[in-house]
């Protein structure tokens, strides 16, 4: 895949170990959503190692009093992509359990491939924050183009986008079209079948999550 700035593979060990057990079509429900959300802690833990707002404070320990950096509370909000992203925010709450949560309802129109956006409710006050649009699959793009299109609409001008698994021509449709975002992808697959499906990919991340189909 073409070289992008704002294109981060994490390709971590303990991701993609979880990931071969998120593929394997014997995996169940529970398990699928339990490894989502673990997945999405570590990505997180490892894509924001120094980009999180931060204040300091005073904290008195038993010795003496020192100043700490430590996470601005509600600087944070998620987003999560329904529906597959639902399963995403448990993993953030872990690490930030004060961020305020967006919905963005998308799905594909089965033929064209293009998303339909359902449904949107935004926290107030979501231009000054930190915005982390999740969606465990990005295969042609659409869904994450739209979504981050819609977001900057509403005024937020600091949007990452974390997705688990990406297919090469939809990493670099959003690059492309959002050069001022970056992406966090946990590994990159090879590419997408006639279906819009990635390959290997995992199948449908929704209907493995939700039971459905
Ligand atoms: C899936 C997935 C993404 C989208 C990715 O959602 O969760 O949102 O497809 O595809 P794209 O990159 O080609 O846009 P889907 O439309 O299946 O809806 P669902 O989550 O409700 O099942
Ligand atoms: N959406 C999914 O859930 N899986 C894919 O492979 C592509 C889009």
């Amino acid at each position: 895949m073409k070289k992008q700035d704002n294109v981060v593979i994490l390709d971590h060990v303990l991701i993609k170990h979880k990931i071969a057990i998120l593929r394997d079509e014997k995996t169940s429900m529970k398990q699928f959503r339990e490894l989502v959300e673990e997945i999405t802690t570590l990505m997180i833990y490892e894509s924001l190692k120094d980009g999180v707002p931060t204040v300091e404070i005073e904290v008195k320990t038993p010795l003496e009093t020192c100043m700490q950096s430590v996470v601005k509370d509600d600087s944070i909000v998620v987003i999560p992509i329904l529906r597959a992203g639902l399963g995403m925010v448990n993993g953030v709450h872990v690490l930030f359990p004060t961020a305020k949560v967006g919905h963005i309802g998308m799905y594909r129109n089965e033929e064209t491939l293009e998303p339909i956006t359902y449904y949107c409710k935004l926290p107030d006050g979501i231009e000054d924050k930190l915005v982390l649009v999740l969606d465990p699959m990005l295969a042609t793009g659409g869904s994450a183009c739209d979504a981050i299109e819609l977001l900057k609409q509403r005024g937020c001008k600091n949007i990452k986008f974390m997705a688990i698994i990406g297919a090469p021509e939809g990493i670099l449709r959003v690059a492309e079209a959002h050069p001022d975002v970056k992406i966090y992808v946990s590994t990159l697959d090879r590419e997408l079948n006639e279906n819009g499906y990635i390959l290997p990919g995992l199948g449908d991340a929704g209907d493995r999550l939700f039971g459905t189909k």
